[in-house]
Formats: C-alpha cells, structure tokens, sequence
C-alpha cells in the first residue's frame, strides 16, 4: 500500500521549519536586547514627564502688592508666578490676575484665562465687561458669563490684606497664562 506524505520535500541543505537558524536567533536576540534597552531607558524619562501630574499641588498665597496702592473701584492686572511650576512650563509659570479694589474697600480678583479654552480676557473699563479676543466670550464685572461659549464664570481667586499687602491664593493650574 502507498502512504501519503503530508511534508513537502526539503530542498537540500535548508533546515527543516521548527528549526532556529543562527542568523533567526541572532536576529531575535537584537530584538529582544533593542526592546530591553528602550525599556530600561524609557520608564525613566516617561516617570520625570508626568510624575508632577500626580504630585499633590499646594496653594499659595501671594503678594501682589501694597493695598494703598490699588484705587477704589479700579480693576488692574497683577502678575504673579506660579506657586509650583512645572519644569517645563516656561512662560504659563507666569501667571496673572484682575484684581479691583471694591468700593467697601474690600478686594476681588479673577483669573484672568477664558473658562472657556483659557484665552487671556481682556477688561473693558468703559463697558464694564471682561471680553474674550478668541471666540467672542463676554463676562460681567463680577465674573459671570454674559454672552458667548464660556460654561461657566471667570475662577476667583481668594484674597486678603496683610500688614496692607493684598495677597492672592493662587493654585498652580492652567488657568496661569500672562496677559
Ligand atoms: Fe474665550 Fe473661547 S477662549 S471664548
């Protein structure tokens, strides 16, 4: 009786397939060591890029000035550096806010980004109203939103009057950018 042979003939000299080569081996060991090595230098450099994402962030309060120096009823800029930068955070380590001196001599501040993709607003002395250059977001005087995209009103700062020094508590957050 003739059997059926299943294995296609070998051409000679070749090995058979479940047989690792040299060169296969070789091959596979670069692959492996390449993968080891992008491992061994990555987690590193993935640890330093977003660990200050998970460390807890403090809030500061910062001086921005003497309080007889700020007239009633005027709203100004005050700049301020962020209370914990992050390494790379170049120029949005600088933050800012508006601050005015209320007429009861008490004093309010806001952030001065957008709540709505955080352009920095601009104060419109005459109209009474924060105006967002990006998409067209207006806020009334005291922060909340008066026409345009943003969810929701201006961030307020928390403030208070040291020795005469007006300080804010300011967050390290992205709400940081200068004017
Ligand atoms: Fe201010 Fe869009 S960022 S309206």
């Amino acid at each position: 009786m003739n059997e059926m042979n299943d294995n296609p003939p070998q051409p000679c000299g070749s090995p058979p397939p479940d047989k690792i080569t040299r060169r296969g081996f070789l091959a596979r060991l670069s692959l492996a060591l390449t993968g080891l090595c992008a491992v061994i230098v990555g987690i590193p450099v993935v640890g330093f890029v977003i660990s200050p994402l998970f460390r807890k962030m403090k809030e500061t309060w910062i001086p921005v000035g003497k309080a007889d120096d700020f007239e009633i009823g005027k709203t100004v800029t005050v700049p301020f550096p962020a209370p914990s930068p992050l390494p790379w955070a170049g120029i949005t380590a600088k933050g800012a806010a508006w601050l005015r001196r209320e007429l009861n001599g008490q004093f309010t501040a806001f952030s001065v980004n957008c709540t709505h993709m955080g352009c920095p607003v601009r104060w419109l002395p005459d109209a009474h109203l924060f105006m967002c250059p990006c998409h067209g977001g207006v806020y009334y005087e005291d922060g909340t939103v008066a026409a345009g995209p943003p969810p929701k009103p201006l961030v307020r700062f928390e403030v208070r009057v040291v020795r005469n020094q007006v300080e804010i508590k300011a967050a390290p957050t992205p709400i940081t950018t200068r004017l």
